[in-house]
């Protein structure tokens, strides 16, 4: 692929369309939405605002520490505190397409809403790949950064006009252009997370307490995997309890799923084979440091049948 001519076009692409407006990115630190950024930043320079939202569904530290890493690459970066705004809209939610739909709505219409009235900002870029508009056309999935492809027309719905300047590119073209433009190793080598953050890792309910204790597993399984080479890992909570017993007390506790996965670009993967004494280390440490959780499981299905996430 030839990363000049990519960065290049994309860039006079942006300054075309956004022209004298501003624009704003929906930063959340992963790979595709970290270039979008820096392709922004170069195109449209003080045109352009990335906010990172903190809606509650992100890991620990998550927040600080994606805008400090753009602070050291020269980039301001505004934190917009929107975590009741998504915590209520989740509240009392089980199904797997309503909690979607309600993350995007929060996220689009409420919260980007606010933000591009507040900034007048006329343009959103957005790091939609080709994976995502390919498995949404699909109907395999409603992936919460496609808009155009489902039919909503932000334009006329939110007030304003979504770019998607990596919409030709899969992941592994992302991270060759991230390499290409030197970015931290912290963002090119970063795993994949999900828009939707830690809520396509909920099974059931999205509450505060249900996301603190899939938050914990979650810094636990990157701990002990962040040099596995694997694509992606990551924790699950389950919405289903199980008989245990702690200090000699029958407890009726939670489960967590362990998902490790080797995949190109993330539409096959399989599991990845663990050592046996890495997997039991997981195991004892999710079991013992994670309040009420007394069971771990580790999820060797491939994909297909299964996706990637849980919801
Ligand atoms: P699935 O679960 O569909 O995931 O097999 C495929 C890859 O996409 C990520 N993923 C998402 N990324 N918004 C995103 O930006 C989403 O709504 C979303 N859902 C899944 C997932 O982590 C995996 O890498």
């Amino acid at each position: 692929m030839d990363c000049k001519k990519f960065v290049d076009e994309q860039i006079t692409e942006i300054r075309q369309t956004v022209g004298d407006a501003t624009a704003i990115s929906a930063l959340s630190g992963g790979v595709d939405s970290s270039l979008v950024t820096v392709l922004s930043h170069r195109a449209l320079g003080k045109q352009f605002k990335p906010v990172f939202v903190d809606s509650a569904l992100m890991r620990e530290g998550e927040p600080r520490q994606v805008v400090k890493t753009f602070a050291d690459m020269g980039i301001s970066v505004e934190l917009e505190d929107a975590r009741e705004d998504f915590l209520s809209a989740l509240a009392g939610l089980t199904d797997p397409e309503e909690k979607r739909q309600a993350v995007t709505d929060t996220f689009y219409s409420k919260v980007f809403g606010r933000l591009v009235k507040d900034s007048g900002a006329k343009f959103l870029l957005h790091g939609t790949i080709l994976t995502d508009i390919e498995e949404t056309v699909a109907g395999i999935k409603r992936q919460h950064n496609i808009l155009a492809q489902i039919g909503i027309k932000p334009e006329e719905d939110y007030g304003y006009s979504v770019l998607e300047p990596l919409k030709t590119l899969r992941k592994d073209g992302v991270r060759e252009v991230c390499e290409y433009l030197e970015m931290p190793a912290e963002i090119c080598r970063r795993i994949p997370f999900p828009g939707p953050a830690l809520a396509t890792r909920i099974v059931g309910e999205v509450t505060r307490e249900r996301l603190a204790t899939v938050r914990a597993a979650t810094a636990i399984v990157e701990e002990e995997l962040g040099d596995s080479g694997a694509f992606q890992y990551m924790a699950v909570l389950l919405n289903d309890r199980a008989t245990g017993i702690r200090d000699e007390k029958r407890e009726f506790g939670q489960i967590i799923v362990v998902r490790c996965i080797e995949s190109i670009d993330a539409r096959t993967a399989t599991a990845t084979e663990l050592p046996w004494d890495k997997l039991l280390r997981i195991c004892e440490r999710i079991t013992s440091e994670i309040e009420g959780v007394n069971r771990c499981l580790y999820d060797l299905t491939p994909k297909p049948p299964a996706t990637i996430e849980y919801i």
